[in-house]
């Protein structure tokens, strides 16, 4: 695994999001609440871009279908419960020197 710095930290805000091309992966990085996530650009429902999704206690919601992932914990599916639907792929960060950034 390598690592791919994607922002440096002074960069980061509430509000702050970005999207990257890696690896034939489309990947955002977001943070709200003071909280810094790196998640899988597209929805695992049926594939809408998350750009604009809204991030609140460390959930992500889908504005498509309002299926609900949790961004803490591996991306796990948190409502409607029971519904086949993969987890949202979420990235674990590391941070080197002023940057963060994730292992691919
Ligand atoms: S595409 Fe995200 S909930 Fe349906």
């Amino acid at each position: 695994m390598r690592f791919i710095p994607l922002e440096r930290l002074i960069n980061l805000q509430d509000g702050y999001r970005r999207r990257f091309e890696l690896d034939g992966q489309s990947i955002l990085l977001a943070q709200e609440e003071g909280e810094v996530f790196a998640f899988a650009r597209h929805c695992p429902h049926q594939h809408y871009t998350l750009d604009y999704a809204r991030i609140e206690n460390g959930a992500l919601y889908c504005s498509a279908h309002g299926f609900e992932f949790n961004l803490r914990r591996s991306g796990d599916l948190i409502k409607p419960q029971g519904f086949p639907c993969n987890n949202l792929k979420v990235y674990g960060l590391h941070y080197e020197g002023d940057k963060v950034g994730i292992l691919l």
